[in-house]
C-alpha cells in the first residue's frame, strides 16, 4: 500500500552549492520582487502577480502557517545564507507514485553558474530518499534551452513535447532507476578517484 505524503516542515537539504530549506515569512519580500517581474513570469509561462505587496503577504502567511501535504515550497539559498530563489515539488500522487517539480532562481546573478543543476539534483536525491516516488517529471517551455540544458545535467530526460493554454512546454522526467543508476555511478567514479590518490 502506499503511504500518503505529509506535511514536511523544517527542511534543510544542503547540496554543493545551496541550501534548499523551508520557506519563512521572511523570504516575502524577494518573493513578491520576484513574483511581478515580466521575465520570470514568461519564463514560467504565468503572468506576474498584480496583487500589492500587502495583498501578497496575506497569502505567503497562510502558504507559511499551513503547508499543504501535496505540495512542498523550499527556499534556495546560497552557501553563505543569500536567497536567491524558490523550488518547489508539488501535485504529489502516491497512487500514481510521481509528483511535478519546479523551481525559479529569481536573482539573475546567479543564472547559468550551475546552481540550478545543483538544486534539482538535490531535490530530486531528498525525493527519492524520503518518499516511495517513483518518477519526478517538470514541464518548461520549449523555448527555454538555459532551463533544459540544467534540467539535463540533472539526470533528466525529455520525453515529449506538449502544449497547453497556447504554450509549447518540453515534458522531462526523471525515475527512481536511472536516479539509482546515476547514483551509483557516482560512486564508482568517487572510489576510483580515491584508490588513483
Ligand atoms: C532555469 C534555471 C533553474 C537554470 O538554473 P541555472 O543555474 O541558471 O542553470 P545551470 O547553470 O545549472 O545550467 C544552465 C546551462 O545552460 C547553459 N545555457 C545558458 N543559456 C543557454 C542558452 N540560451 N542556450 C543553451 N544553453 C544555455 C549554461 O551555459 C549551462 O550549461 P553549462 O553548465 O554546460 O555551461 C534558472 O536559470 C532559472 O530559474 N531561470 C529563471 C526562471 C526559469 O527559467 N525557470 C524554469 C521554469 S521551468
Amino acid at each position: 500500500m502506499k503511504t500518503e505524503p505529509q506535511v514536511r516542515t523544517n527542511l534543510r537539504l544542503v547540496g554543493d552549492l545551496t541550501v534548499l530549506r523551508s520557506k519563512v515569512m521572511e523570504d516575502a519580500e524577494a518573493d513578491y520582487s520576484w513574483r511581478i517581474d515580466p521575465e520570470l513570469a514568461s519564463l514560467d509561462a504565468t503572468r506576474p502577480v498584480t496583487l500589492s505587496l500587502k495583498e501578497y503577504l496575506r497569502y505567503h502567511r497562510d502558504d507559511v502557517r499551513y503547508p499543504s501535504p501535496w505540495s512542498v515550497r523550499m527556499a534556495i539559498d546560497t552557501h553563505d545564507g543569500k536567497h536567491i530563489g524558490n523550488c518547489m515539488y508539488y501535485d504529489i500522487d502516491a497512487e500514481k507514485s510521481q509528483c511535478e517539480l519546479g523551481i525559479m532562481i529569481g536573482d539573475r546573478n546567479y543564472w547559468s553558474k550551475g546552481y540550478g543543476t545543483d538544486v534539482v539534483k538535490t531535490a530530486v536525491t531528498h525525493i527519492f530518499q524520503t518518499t516511495e516516488l517513483e518518477r519526478v517529471y517538470l514541464h518548461t517551455l520549449t523555448h527555454n534551452y538555459r532551463a533544459q540544458k540544467s534540467f539535463t545535467k540533472a539526470g533528466f530526460t525529455a520525453i515529449c513535447e506538449k502544449q497547453r493554454d497556447g504554450y509549447k512546454f518540453v515534458f522531462m522526467e526523471i525515475r527512481r532507476t536511472m536516479w539509482e543508476a546515476d547514483q551509483a555511478k557516482s560512486e564508482i567514479e568517487l572510489s576510483s578517484r580515491t584508490s588513483a590518490n
